[in-house]
């Protein structure tokens, strides 16, 4: 039989402090590297982030994955720990970690990859958006 994959997304928001150093380098080649974003006093970002699972819908359901369950994993696992938070200072999965969005988004997924796969589902992207305009979409490295 054909199998039924259905994509189900759902959307947290959090914001977040940070700064943009390489701890090897001197503040004049952080300042050229990683622009405003190394400014040494912090500043912030309103984040927007999308959770996409994938799986059949369970015929006792018709859902893939119970979204509440997904959004409380979501809130226990990431934002509760992100959101007003120094994202290099607070952050125990962000420790030693340069924070940018790409890094912040994989940490994402590996927060959350275990708890979606132990209701039978598979995670299939993490999306982070920084800006309106920047985003960083992962896929657990496939
Ligand atoms: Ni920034």
């Amino acid at each position: 039989m054909m199998s039924k994959i259905v994509y189900v997304t759902r959307r947290e928001r959090f914001n977040a402090a940070h700064k943009l150093a390489n701890p090897l380098w001197d503040d004049e080649t952080n300042k050229k590297i990683f622009g405003k974003c190394s400014n040494p006093n912090w500043h912030g970002h309103n984040y927007d982030l999308f959770v996409t699972v994938k799986g059949e819908p369970q015929p006792e359901t018709g859902f893939c994955i119970d979204l509440k369950y997904l959004s409380d994993i979501i809130e226990e696992r990431v934002t509760d720990k992100l959101d007003h938070k120094n994202l290099n200072i607070d952050v125990d999965f962000m420790q030693g970690i340069l924070t940018s969005t790409e890094n912040l988004a994989i940490a994402i997924w590996e927060q959350l990859e275990a708890a979606i796969a132990e209701k039978g589902c598979i995670l299939h992207s993490v999306k982070l958006y920084e800006t309106e305009n920047n985003f960083v979409e992962y896929f657990g490295g496939k």
